[in-house]
């Protein structure tokens, strides 16, 4: 019995004729964090991308294979990518917080997905930015606009409105490369305490970074899946010479 979360079935993708993944298969398990690593243009972001459907937004993208959520195909026909993007959340490289108050920013979703009671939207905004480490900062100012934070603020903060719709994935794009070292402590410790909820993918250029905060990671090479395993074997003892390259920092 597999107790895969997400497991991904020789997925491609194609933008028009120019391949993006190249038969991709790898099981994610629950409640743990996998790494994404490899050369820019390897197909990190496209491969994130893929797990919310997030490529069906862009023109000329195509996919085959197969990503089962819980078992289900989330490109089976009848699926619905709204629904499936509140289970499988995502976090971006620049923090994007909307123009609005730290209160807004967290009850937009909600509001969105049908919550009406104020009393409940203060609870889910206490309990989001609580989750995401920033309560204490922001708790007296949430009337402020949320440009007013720090960059590693607006990242927690936009860590705290995706987990505000109760997702179950947290897909994160190099969520920390934007920010200082400070901030990127934060943001690791923060992945460390979220994996008790939740199961997170988060790509990275930072080698070191996957290393402290991943239990598997997956190493990609014009989009190709290279090896995948336990973060301490990708990097102590790779089984493809290219892993070993890469890790140690050959190339890249
Ligand atoms: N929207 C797009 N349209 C066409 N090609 C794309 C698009 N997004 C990415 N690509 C191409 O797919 C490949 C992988 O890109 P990407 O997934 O962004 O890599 P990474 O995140 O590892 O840097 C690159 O060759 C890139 O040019
Ligand atoms: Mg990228």
């Amino acid at each position: 019995m597999s107790a895969a979360k997400i497991n991904v079935e020789n997925l491609s993708l194609w933008y028009g004729a120019a391949q993006g993944l190249k038969d991709v298969s790898v099981e994610v398990e629950e409640h743990t964090i996998t790494a994404i690593i490899g050369p820019s243009g390897c197909g990190k972001s496209s491969f994130l991308r893929t797990l919310n459907r997030m490529n069906d937004h862009v023109p000329g993208a195509r996919v085959t294979g197969r990503v089962l959520l819980d078992g289900e195909d989330i490109y089976a026909r009848g699926q619905d990518p709204a629904r499936l993007r509140k289970r499988v959340g995502m976090v971006f490289q620049r923090p994007n917080p909307f123009p609005m108050t730290i209160y807004q920013n967290i009850a937009y979703g909600p509001r969105v997905h049908g919550e009406r009671s104020e009393a409940r939207l203060r609870e889910i905004v206490e309990q989001s930015l609580r989750r995401a480490a920033l309560w204490d900062e922001v708790r007296d100012k949430l009337q402020k606009s949320a440009f007013e934070l720090s960059g590693g603020q607006q990242q927690r903060l936009c860590i705290a409105r995706a987990l505000a719709i109760e997702p179950e994935v947290l897909l994160m794009d190099e969520p920390a490369s934007a920010l200082d070292p400070v901030a990127t402590a934060k943001i690791e410790e923060l992945t460390d305490a979220l994996k008790e909820n939740y199961t997170l993918i988060v790509v990275t250029h930072n080698m070191q970074q996957a290393g402290r905060i991943s239990d598997h990671t997956a190493f990609f090479l014009s989009g190709e899946l290279i090896e995948f395993g336990p973060t301490r074997d990708i990097f102590t003892r790779p089984r493809d010479p290219r892993t070993e390259d890469y890790v140690t920092g050959r190339f890249g």
